[in-house]
């Protein structure tokens, strides 16, 4: 197999626990040739309420009072609905091979039973352009949004609402199926739970440990569904089809806490472990002492995906305080780097997580990994020492075929508002200009070499 080396020149910065970055400052890194280095996104998030009107999104932030840190509402966003053309000839001057973007189903299916051709259509004009340059397109059927209708109906707290999702997906698989050779079918089933159903901080903003459980293990059973009913349509075997999972794990402060230790264990067993377990056994047991237990078991489960997705930001770092509001807060350790977001640059995790996932035996793909960071300070640190802890993996055997940095632009993350910057562009969302931030040349960098080394 013929390589491109690319070498990460690593910036001297602050020793922090973990790996010794001196030592690896010089490191010669390799990918495959037919490693897939993409950018993600998802379509709430850069092209806004305003353009899907029939989202449970744009509902839940039309509300007075919302817990949206900043205030904001994410309005037309990045409009990407509007600009794709414009973002791909962004992704060429990038150099990337390949686009993670999400299909809105509320703009699909607007109201139950009712097939939107023009959205259908603005879809196929999306991956054809992405084809035509040549940009390989993974497509995510549920990120975080679905039709308002669909809320109406309980959403993902019914099972018996599976079947809905189930029947978009064979629409959209219908129409654009040979086109797209890599489906995701829900982002990160963990995190929506958690932050809607737990945390209340996204739709529909409920604090129940029994009902999260059960939306969790409602959305690992429609994944499953999903899949198997798309491998049964014509040209589903020719793709892959995988789930996404937010590896998050929950670290106490103080190891010997029992008062951040506890929580941790519990939070980790929930949000992490259940999802892994699952996918590995088919037994889904959701526990949380005292107050939900939700157990189920689909023994289809551990053949119910062809690549599984990671998402990797870092560890939460959980911090006891003396407050009956919020008694942990989320911090970092010292000597670490800290992102805009409440945790660290922690790139050994993403190496951890990339082995543990290497289990499931299947082919994995870093589905997001990407760092907000307003000042671009640390965007370069944070893709070259990222990058490095994958090449590490793939160098020991893991079955990495591709990285999607999130994101492609700045966008809107959800309870956060626009205050976190994640976009390798910088938009500005008056005039709607992108720019390449300083910090991603470091990524742009990586791709031109490895593109120049394959010009014959
Ligand atoms: C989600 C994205 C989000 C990103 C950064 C992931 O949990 O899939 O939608 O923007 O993290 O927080």
């Amino acid at each position: 197999m013929k390589k491109v080396c690319c070498s990460l020149l690593f910036f001297s910065l602050p020793l922090c626990a973990g790996w010794n970055w001196e030592e690896l400052e010089k490191a010669e890194v390799e990918f495959p040739r037919e490693f897939l280095f993409g950018t993600a996104v998802s379509e709430f998030q850069v092209s806004g309420g305003e353009n899907l009107p029939h989202s449970q999104w744009a509902f839940w932030e039309a509300q007075e009072g919302l817990p949206i840190k900043t205030g904001e509402r994410s309005r037309i966003s990045a409009d990407e609905w509007h600009l794709m053309e414009r973002d791909v000839a962004l992704m060429k001057e990038l150099g990337v091979n390949a686009f993670r973007f999400s299909l809105d189903w509320s703009q699909i299916e607007p109201r139950e039973g009712e097939w939107n051709e023009e959205a259908m259509v603005h879809y196929e004009r999306c991956i054809d352009l992405l084809l035509e340059h040549q940009i390989t397109p993974m497509v995510t059927l549920h990120h975080f949004v679905h039709p308002q209708w669909f809320e109406g109906k309980g959403g993902f707290e019914k099972r018996e609402n599976i079947p809905y999702f189930v029947r978009f997906s064979q629409e959209v698989f219908a129409r654009l199926g040979s086109k797209v050779p890599l489906w995701c079918t829900i982002n990160e089933p963990t995190i929506f739970a958690l932050m809607g159903y737990f945390l209340g901080e996204f739709p529909p903003g409920k604090k129940d440990p029994f009902l999260t459980g059960i939306v969790l293990r409602n959305l690992l059973l429609a994944h499953v569904k999903t899949y198997f009913a798309l491998k049964e349509m014509d040209g589903g075997e020719e793709v892959a089809i995988g789930i996404v999972h937010q590896h998050l794990k929950f670290i106490p402060f103080h190891t010997f806490n029992p008062v951040e230790k506890v929580p941790c264990f519990f939070l980790t067993d929930c949000f992490h472990t259940s999802l892994m377990h699952f996918f590995e056994t088919g037994d889904f047991d959701f526990y949380l002492p005292t107050q939900a237990i939700v157990t189920e078991s689909e023994s289809l489960a551990p053949r119910s995906f062809d690549f599984f997705g990671v998402n990797y930001y870092s560890r939460a770092v959980l911090k006891g305080q003396w407050s009956l509001e919020e008694p942990l807060v989320a911090t970092c350790f010292e000597g670490e780097v800290m992102t805009d977001m409440p945790y660290a640059i922690y790139p050994e995790g993403f190496y951890e997580a990339l082995i543990e996932c290497a289990r499931f035996g299947k082919p994995i793909y870093v589905t997001e990994n990407g760092i907000a960071d307003a000042q671009d300070v640390h965007r370069a640190l944070f893709i070259k020492r990222y990058l490095y802890a994958l090449y590490k993996a793939l160098a020991e055997g893991v079955d990495v075929r591709g990285y999607f940095y999130w994101s492609l632009l700045d966008n809107f993350e959800w309870g956060e508002g626009f205050s976190k910057k994640f976009g390798l562009y910088e938009v500005d969302f008056q005039t709607l200009e992108r720019r390449l931030r300083p910090g991603a040349l470091a990524y742009q960098k990586i791709l031109l070499e490895r593109n120049r080394g394959y010009v014959k």
